[in-house]
């Protein structure tokens, strides 16, 4: 029996049994959670809706148990539900009652469902008549998440109207010392930190190109070609986690990887240290700003994460829209704005729009076969830092700001075109064929995310400004 036929008779039987079911009380909802005082009445608006919709699927031991769950096939397919809609957002009673907060992953998930209809599932709906988002039950969520998103220090900067939008303006100012901001950037364009004296960290990823060498893959010491694209070091404060796998948890860990990498700068940590010590600007530096550490491997990272702390590229055409100047996007970037919220928000949320979430490649479609050619380790993605099947092909979702200079894109660098990469986007992501005069509105929209640094905008940074 495939899967609509079983759907129809058991419509057929809920039909058929609903009324007595009901009278006999064998659907069994369970007692609603009541919401710790305080909460706003939206949140508490909300928190019926999710708990009267949505916990058979999101909510793992709470679910209600309706009669035919008892029947084996129904039973099988509600267990699958329910370990698929986990894996995406877990509704505990913590989160009902208002204890703990929803998270921004959990929020652009949400906004996203809402936006697009697509919760409850239409099978469930088949079920659960009743169970659909009505206008107003969605409008409360909206403003519910806007709410939230509000309370976030990332949206201080935003117009009061836009403090609920998925995206938040990057600061203009970050506060750090700057003395080790510049010791890390003289550590950042250093040669003696590779093998043999002829690469820094800017030769894969150079500050007037993005933060990237807008290479398909690396080239690292004695011309080896790495597996993997360089990706923006940019406003790579923002990720969760560093590296398309995540396998270096911040910027500090992640900087002690390429330097010892023999297929990157192919130098031993050891010796590096003892080369930066010969050099007197050094030694001072290390010992006025690191007393009691001096100069070692780990005041080494420290500074060069420093240093990339300070990579934050504000002042972005959208970063003023968001801070209220509405005339300075065009009517199809706002249009273009609009279809990314609705389809791209879920993954490219925050101030860097990604960097948050680990998600998987080819969501509604096989990234792999559309691409072509031989996979390779690097396509796993995040299994190979975690080992676990369930993170294959899961991706660290890229920041999308200065996105026109850090091509070409993808982690196998294959699309050197944006329109291309957002054509695959729609595709594989969310299931979509955009027309090309969507793709040319949300590539607008994409555009106006290239932002400054030290004042200057990217595109025209020189190697005369960044010393
Ligand atoms: C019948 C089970 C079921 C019910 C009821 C249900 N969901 Fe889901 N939900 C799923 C499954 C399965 C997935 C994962 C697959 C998918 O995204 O379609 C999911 C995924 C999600 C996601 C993640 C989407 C993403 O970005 O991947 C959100 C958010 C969500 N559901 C919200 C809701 C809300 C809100 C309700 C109640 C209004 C609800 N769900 C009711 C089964 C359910
Ligand atoms: C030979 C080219 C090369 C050199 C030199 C290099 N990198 Fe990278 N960098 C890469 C590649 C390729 C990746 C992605 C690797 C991966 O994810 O497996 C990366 C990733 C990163 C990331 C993570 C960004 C993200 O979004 O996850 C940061 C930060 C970074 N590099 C900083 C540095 C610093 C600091 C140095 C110097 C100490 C450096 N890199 C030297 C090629 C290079
Ligand atoms: C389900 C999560 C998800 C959704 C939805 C999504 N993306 Fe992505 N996006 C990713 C991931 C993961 C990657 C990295 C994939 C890889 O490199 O293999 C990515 C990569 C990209 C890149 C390339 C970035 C780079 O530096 O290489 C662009 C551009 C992009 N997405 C734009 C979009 C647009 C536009 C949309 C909406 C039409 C969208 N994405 C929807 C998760 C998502």
């Amino acid at each position: 029996m495939n899967k609509t036929s079983l759907f129809l008779l058991l419509l057929l039987a809920v039909i058929l049994f609903f009324p007595v079911s009901n009278l006999i009380g064998l659907q069994g909802h369970n007692e609603p959670i009541p919401v710790v005082s305080g909460k706003s009445a939206n949140f508490v608006k909300v928190s019926e809706i999710l708990q009267n919709k949505c916990v058979d699927c999101h909510s793992p031991g709470m679910t209600r148990m309706p009669f035919y769950s008892k029947l084996p096939i129904a039973k099988q397919l509600m267990a699958k539900d329910i370990e698929e809609a986990g894996a995406r957002l877990i509704l505990s009673k913590a989160l009902y009652n208002g204890e703990q907060a929803f998270t921004p992953l959990m929020l652009a998930r949400l906004e996203n469902v809402v936006l697009n209809n697509s919760m409850p599932p239409t099978q469930y709906l088949l079920m659960h008549w009743a169970d659909n988002l009505s206008a107003d039950e969605k409008q409360s969520l909206l403003a519910w998440i806007a709410e939230e998103r509000g309370k976030l220090p990332w949206s201080l900067d935003s117009a009061e109207a836009l403090k609920g939008e998925p995206a938040q303006p990057l600061p203009e100012k970050v506060s750090l010392n700057p003395e080790k901001v510049a010791l890390g950037n003289k550590l950042f364009h250093d040669h003696l930190l590779s093998g043999d004296d002829t690469l820094n960290c800017a030769s894969c990823h150079d500050l007037t190109r993005g933060g990237t060498d807008q290479a398909k893959v690396a080239t690292g010491i004695r011309g080896q070609q790495g597996p993997i694209n360089s990706p923006t070091v940019y406003n790579a404060m923002y990720n969760i986690a560093q590296f398309w796998d995540g396998r270096a948890k911040d910027l500090q860990e992640q900087a002690a990887g390429p330097v010892a990498n023999p297929i990157e700068m192919g130098a031993q940590w050891d010796n590096v240290v003892e080369k930066l010590k010969q050099v007197s600007d050094y030694q001072n530096a290390f010992a006025k700003l690191y007393p009691e550490q001096g100069l070692t491997k780990t005041t080494v990272t420290e500074a060069l994460a420093v240093f990339e702390q300070s990579l934050v590229t504000p002042n972005a055409r959208f970063d003023q829209y968001l801070r209220g100047n509405q005339a300075i996007l065009t009517a199809d970037e706002k249009t273009g704005y609009d279809l990314f919220k609705a389809n791209c928000a879920s993954c490219h949320f925050g101030p860097a729009l990604g960097g948050l979430s680990f998600e998987k490649m080819g969501v509604k479609q096989d990234y792999f076969k559309l691409r072509g050619g031989q996979p390779t380790e690097a396509d796993n993605g995040r299994f190979n830092a975690t080992k676990q099947e369930k993170d294959r092909h899961f991706f660290k979702v890229p920041v999308l700001r200065n996105i026109e200079l850090t091509h070409p894109y993808f982690h196998d660098g294959s699309v050197n075109d944006l329109n291309e990469a957002v054509r695959i986007m729609g595709q594989v992501q969310r299931g979509k064929n955009f027309s090309d005069d969507e793709i040319g509105k949300i590539v607008a929209f994409l555009k106006t995310l290239t932002g400054e640094y030290r004042g200057k905008p990217l595109t025209q940074l020189t190697a005369e400004d960044i010393k």
